[in-house]
């Protein structure tokens, strides 16, 4: 019995150690810069947080393009959906005057803040859209969403991000 028991904690415990395995290859969600697992930061820390939240948007960005690129498209949907309930944040993540040395957000942000604001929820409506047309399985719409999606990632950053440092 007893020997039942470790033998299925075993189990657990080798499952848990190839999922870690699968994420970190994955090389996206949660893991900072260089590539190091690192916990959430407190939504207190702005820069910190906001740099947490986008690369998170571009982990699901990344996933929900292989997806499709697949033909799995309402597996897409999901994906889809974590980007438009991130880009919500996107405006109260970027108060004025947020930019530290470790941050790429230029001071064009705010004052150009309707544009800015205006991106970030384009980014949310299209990638809502997208999350739809997954659902529905319906390619040219997937694609057509897919296209603008990124089209808002790469528009806002040539317009608000400095290059990278
Ligand atoms: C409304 C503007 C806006 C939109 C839309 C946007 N981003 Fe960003 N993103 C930024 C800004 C500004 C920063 C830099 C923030 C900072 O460093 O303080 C950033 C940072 C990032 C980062 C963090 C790493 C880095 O180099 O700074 C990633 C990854 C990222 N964005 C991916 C995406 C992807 C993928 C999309 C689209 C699915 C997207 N972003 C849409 C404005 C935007």
């Amino acid at each position: 019995m007893k020997r039942m028991v470790l033998r299925a904690v075993r189990g657990v415990l080798i499952s848990v150690s190839v999922m870690a395995g699968g994420l970190h290859s994955m090389g996206g969600l949660g893991f900072g810069h260089e590539n190091h697992p690192i916990h959430m930061p407190d939504p207190q820390q702005t820069v910190a947080f906001r740099t947490y939240l986008m690369e998170n948007i571009g982990a699901n960005a990344k996933e929900m393009k292989g997806k499709i690129d697949a033909g799995q498209l309402k597996e897409a949907k999901m994906n889809a959906a974590a980007i438009a309930i991130h880009a919500t944040r996107i405006a109260a993540l970027f108060p004025e005057g947020s930019s530290e040395d470790s941050s790429r957000a230029k001071a064009e942000i705010w004052q150009n803040w309707d544009a800015f604001l205006a991106s970030a929820t384009e980014l949310s409506t299209e990638a809502d859209a997208l999350a739809v047309a997954a659902g529905e399985n319906s390619a040219t719409a997937v694609k057509d969403h897919m296209q603008k999606v990124f089209g808002t990632c790469k528009g806002c950053h040539d317009q608000f991000r400095k290059p990278e440092q």
